[in-house]
């Protein structure tokens, strides 16, 4: 790919850019904390793209951005301590996790699968007007190859991305340079990441100071909890073909078709972006019919995104605990 078009802040500048996520392209932009590497959030494909272009061997969720409380309502089931910190501390450097909407428009990958996501409102000016220009979610890690520090500044992001994605918003640097402050609100409130937003802030909002991920167990790493999705069935990998009528297959490329294919042309990307969602509606099947016990899965080859690909269905099928 030839090196990213660099957009300085303007206004046409920010209708190229909204315009290239509207295509399913990569743009990176500021925050407040780090440059974002950002795709649409409701497009697969565009998702995949980010784990292609951080050259990341695992899925994880990825934050949802969007530029008003409002949009971030419509994607999760919002709640009064959603309301609370969001009055608090949005625009700002603060993450919320919540139970997924009920036709959230989100792609699957982008929750990596699970039935929650991650939602903020990011304050700097640049991100702010590259949001409403696009008008809906935001999917976007730190702009920086998997394993590399995370870029505050925009020739950080030229340096180590410049060549893998479409366009970089460049707008001086980011203030902070430290990720957002991570609270999941599934349950009792707990703090999976720390950033500038403290826990006693939040406790003042929220009345009570969050409890801390992995306090209890000393094992679960912060961002860890939660953040695994595995199908109730059991699964077989590297399969080449059904072993007996309690079988689904997911297929693979042209060759294993299966009763779901993740891509006929063996697209790694195409497969990427079509795996959670082939893997829920396959355990949906396994769950309805109980003659159905297993999730058998072509073999997927091991480079590039494949990496990621088989990392989770490696975990998939490691046995539960
Ligand atoms: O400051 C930031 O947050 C930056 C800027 C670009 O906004 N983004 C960022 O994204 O740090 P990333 O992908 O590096 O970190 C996202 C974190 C991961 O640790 C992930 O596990 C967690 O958010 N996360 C996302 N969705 C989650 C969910 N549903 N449940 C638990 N953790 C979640
Ligand atoms: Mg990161």
């Amino acid at each position: 790919m030839p090196q990213a078009e660099l957009l300085s802040l303007n206004p046409a500048n920010i209708a190229r850019a909204a315009a290239l996520l509207h295509a399913g392209r990569l743009v990176a932009f500021p925050t407040e904390t780090v440059y974002g590497l950002g795709a649409d959030a409701c497009n697969g494909d565009a998702v995949a793209g980010i784990f292609a272009a951080k050259a990341r061997p695992s899925f994880n969720p990825l934050i949802s951005h969007v530029a008003s409380t409002e949009q971030a309502a419509q994607l999760v089931q919002w709640d009064e301590r959603a309301q609370a910190l969001a009055e608090a501390f949005w625009p700002g450097p603060l993450t919320l996790v919540l139970p997924l909407a009920q036709h959230s428009p989100l792609s699957a990958l982008t929750t990596a699968g699970l039935p929650s996501a991650a939602v903020r409102v990011p304050a700097h000016e640049a991100a702010q007007a590259l949001l409403r220009a696009f008008g809906g979610p935001v999917a976007a890690p730190s702009a920086n190859p998997s394993g590399q520090i995370s870029p505050t500044h925009a020739h950080h992001v030229q340096e180590g991305l410049g060549h893998r994605i479409d366009a970089l918003l460049s707008a001086g640097p980011a203030q902070e340079g430290l990720e957002s402050t991570i609270v999941s609100l599934l349950d009792t409130p707990t703090l999976l990441r720390p950033g500038t937003i403290t826990r006693a802030e939040l406790g003042q909002v929220l009345g009570v100071a969050p409890e801390v991920s992995g306090a209890h167990s000393g094992v679960i790493a912060p961002g860890q909890l939660l953040s695994h999705y595995a199908p109730g069935a059991g699964m077989r990998l590297n399969a080449h073909a059904k072993a007996g009528a309690h079988e689904v297959l997911l297929g693979f490329g042209p060759d294993i078709a299966g009763d779901l294919n993740l891509s006929q042309s063996a697209s790694l990307r195409e497969a990427a972006a079509n795996l959670f969602d082939h893997l829920h509606r396959l355990d949906a099947l396994c769950r309805a019919n109980p003659a159905l016990t297993t999730i058998a899965v072509a073999p997927i080859p091991p480079n590039g995104l494949g990496r990621a690909i088989n990392d989770r269905l490696t975990r998939a099928a490691a046995p539960k605990p």
